[in-house]
Parts: structure tokens; sequence; C-alpha cells
């Protein structure tokens, strides 16, 4: 196994030397979520994997979750769904739909959110189509002071559809809905496994600073999304076919480019609740 660590920061890296095809062993396995805790966006260079394969590899880091939108689901598997260029809003007005192109962390809008999100590069444009993603541990630590005490204790609203919102999100069904009430989280989390403090941020989906009249507290998380997606905390990932890069929603935020026009692009993803095997 290689690793090779990918932009600066130490944000980021890549395995090779890995047959994901066969079964990794134990050891390797281990070695696999060593590398993800160091690394907390890792991306796995695969030679092509089935589906099942997919599931299999995600199984090394903790257990997947069923998908909440039944319209993205994959018709054999209820814990992959598309991330696709064909995607429309089918309960709703049936316009196109690019799954997060905005800053964002997966599932912030649930009181359990998912700890990890894997996408595997099933169908990559010629051009564009990147994911970006932000450190929130190196945003966290280099607060200024000033802003940092505006924010310390204080906890957020995240639901599935703010009234801040910026991207685009599929209507639910009532049953949807039903599975997703508004959730309530703090702004600065500590890690439960690194003990590292992180930004908690969903410019997307946090509707309000909780205990904080709006007036003030928009201007304040507006202040504070740009802080954390400062150029120097950023990565970038350009896609080969068949990588799965699996991230830590829990010190990340992640961004689609939505710029590869009428291209073709097919991700799969997987988002991870429970724990890994032990
Ligand atoms: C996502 O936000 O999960 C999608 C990222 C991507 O499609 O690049």
């Amino acid at each position: 196994m290689q690793l090779r660590p990918l932009g600066d920061g130490g944000l980021a890296a890549e395995i090779a030397g890995i047959d994901f095809a066969a079964p990794p062993a134990t050891e390797v396995a281990a070695d696999l979520r060593r590398a993800f805790a160091e690394h907390p966006v890792l991306c796995l260079r695969t030679d092509g994997l089935t589906p099942a394969g997919y599931l299999a590899v995600a199984r090394l880091f903790g257990e997947p979750n069923l998908q909440l939108l039944r319209s993205a689901r994959h018709p054999d598997h209820d814990e992959i769904s598309y991330i696709a260029s064909r995607l429309r809003d089918e309960l709703g007005d049936g316009r196109r739909v690019v799954p997060g192109a905005e800053w964002h962390t997966d599932d912030s809008y649930l009181q359990r959110p998912c700890w990890a999100t894997m996408l595997y590069a099933n169908i990559i444009p010629e051009s564009g189509g990147d994911t970006e993603f932000a450190d929130m541990y190196r945003a966290c630590a280099a607060l200024p002071a000033a802003l940092r005490q505006r924010i310390e204790g204080r906890r957020a609203a995240h639901t599935y559809l703010s009234r801040r919102n910026i991207n685009f999100v599929p209507k639910r069904s009532a049953e949807e809905e039903a599975e997703s009430p508004p959730a309530s989280h703090p702004l600065i989390c500590r890690h439960p496994d690194t003990g590292r403090e992180a930004l908690y941020l969903n410019p997307n989906r946090i509707e309000r600073i909780e205990g904080m009249p709006d007036e003030q507290g928009d201007p304040l998380l507006d202040e504070l999304f740009a802080f954390a997606v400062r150029p120097e905390f950023l990565y970038r990932h350009e896609w080969r076919p068949h990588d799965i890069v699996i991230w830590d929603n829990r010190c990340t935020m992640h961004k689609a480019t939505d710029d590869y026009g009428g291209q073709k692009r097919e991700m799969l993803r997987v988002l991870i609740d429970g724990p890994p095997p032990r």
C-alpha cells in the first residue's frame, strides 16, 4: 500500500497499490482506517468495482446508512444513491438537481448525521466535475479570537430546507420528511476519535444560530462561512475513473463543481453511520 499526500496541509491523501476487488487482509483494512484518521479526505485508487464490491470497501470503514431520498437510490442496493447529471426533482417541478453544489457537510439536518461519506467515480466528464474539500480542523484552529468568542458554546439549528438555502434541494415525500426533522448541533465540535476541535458548519442547511436574533446571527454566519473556506484550507479533487473518495463529515465541508455542461457524470454515494468492524 502506497500513501501519498494530495495538496497541502495534510487534509487529503491517496492510497494506491491495493487490489480492492478482493477483500483486503485485516491488517491492510486497519492501515486504511489509520490513514483515514490522519487524512480526513482519502482517495482510494481502484481498477473498477461492482456496486457490491464498492459496498464491501465502504464496510471496511463503517456501516452504510439507508439513503433518505428514495428516488436517487440504486435499484439493487438501498445503501447506494446516485449523484448523477441526469437527476431531476422527481417529486417537485422536475428541474435538474446538482446535489451538493454549495459548501456543506452531509446530513447535518439530521440529529445523527452520517460521520463519513464515500463517492465512487463511475462516469466522469472529460473536463470539470471536481469536488472541493475544506478542512474544518484548520479553519477552527485559525479562527480569530474575536470571531471564536462570538460562537463559543453556541449551537445552530439545521434543517433540510433552510430559509438560507443556496443550493436547490429536491422535494421530499411525506415519509422522507418524517424521517428528517430539524436538528441542532454545536458550531464548534470536538472530534470523538481525534479529540481535535472542528467547525461544524453547513451554509446550505443552517437555519439560524440558536438564541440569537437573525439580524445578528445572519451576518455572523456569513462571516464564519467565508472564513471557513479560505483558499489555504481547501483541497480540490480531480477525479480519475473508478476513484473512491471517503471523507469525514465531522471535520470537513465539501462542494461539487457544476462546470461540466451537458457531459455525463455519475457518482455512487454511500453514507457511513455505524462504527467500523473490529
Ligand atoms: C456531494 O455533495 O455529496 C456531491 C459531491 C460531488 O458530486 O462532487
